[in-house]
């Protein structure tokens, strides 16, 4: 007998890829494909970052905050497994519900369904040390098997970097665009770019750049400070032909909030902008 992964499908999801036509699966077997009931999400977005610490989780928590004011039914799913903190950001402290078959995400004050491992794990400080494979199954259950019900739109916190669990994500979620974080440093590294890079090698949109802890603003005079000397975000995003979403400052009041459980206040009208600029680019 030979090895069905060898024939490039397993049983399972024989029928789903180019390979299954020359393989050994019976495709006209009695028994149909077990058709599993897809979530019905309408839009797709991932909000990625080449490095971790850059904003993307505060960035994803506001996006969805907006996107709700904006009447839409959202979800966030939490796919950075090692480093999780939305819930938190939402005040979420319960565990998630089960019924023995189904998973329901949490609901946060104003409505935004949450998906997250924190949700799943006793102990919310106990750190995840699973294999990448792992922690992509782990990100694909959490899109296919919980019982999201009818969304407009999911965010979804991606894991960091560019390495092969990002990539992992990637390949498993049908994104319809992402949106990347950076702050003024990663310019210089080429970081940016690497994510933008991973993003249209898997043929998905990058919808724009949010360039975070761009400035302060003086508590004093509220005059802009650049902490990193101009930023050349604007340059950066020209030559790779893409929008600037927002530049945001350091914002103590936002961090306070995430830290409290309650970004479901913020007011940040750059983060209301960058919201409805995506939401017309993905046709929401
Ligand atoms: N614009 C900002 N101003 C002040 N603090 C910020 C800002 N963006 C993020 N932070 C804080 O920096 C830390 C890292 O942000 P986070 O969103 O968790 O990053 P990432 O998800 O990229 O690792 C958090 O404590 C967060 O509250
Ligand atoms: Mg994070
Ligand atoms: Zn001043």
């Amino acid at each position: 007998m030979s090895d069905p992964l060898e024939q490039g499908c397993a049983p399972s999801e024989c029928g789903t890829k180019p390979a299954c036509a020359g393989c050994s699966h019976n495709h006209n077997a009695a028994q149909p494909p077990q058709e599993k009931e897809k979530p019905h999400v309408r839009k797709v977005i991932g909000v990625v970052s080449g490095k971790g610490g850059v904003g993307k989780s505060l960035v994803s928590g506001e996006l969805a905050v907006m996107l709700r004011r904006m009447g839409y039914r959202v979800g966030v799913l939490d796919a950075d497994i090692t480093g999780p903190s939305i819930p938190r950001m939402f005040g979420i402290h319960e565990k998630a519900f089960g019924d023995g078959e189904h998973i329901f995400p949490a609901e946060t004050e104003s409505g935004i369904r949450v998906m997250s491992i924190n949700l799943m794990l006793e102990n919310d400080d106990s750190p995840v040390i699973w294999r990448g494979p792992v922690i992509a199954g782990a990100v694909k259950q959490f899109w296919e098997d919980v019982s999201w019900g009818e969304l407009d739109v999911m965010v979804i916190d991606m894991p960091p970097g560019t390495g092969d669990v990002p990539l992992t994500v990637f390949q498993s979620i049908p994104l319809d665009g992402v949106v990347v974080v950076s702050t003024p440093q990663d310019l210089v590294g080429m970081i940016v770019r690497k994510a933008v890079n991973m993003a249209s090698m898997m043929k998905i949109p990058v919808l724009g750049l949010v360039e975070n802890m761009s400035y302060a603003l003086c508590p004093d005079c509220g005059k802009r400070i650049e902490l990193f000397g101009k930023s050349r975000i604007a340059q950066e995003a020209a030559e790779l032909s893409l929008p600037v979403l927002a530049q945001l400052p350091f914002d103590e009041k936002a961090a306070e909030l995430c830290d409290e459980g309650s970004i479901e206040t913020v007011e940040n009208p750059l983060m209301a902008d960058a919201a409805a600029a995506v939401s017309a680019m993905i046709k929401l």
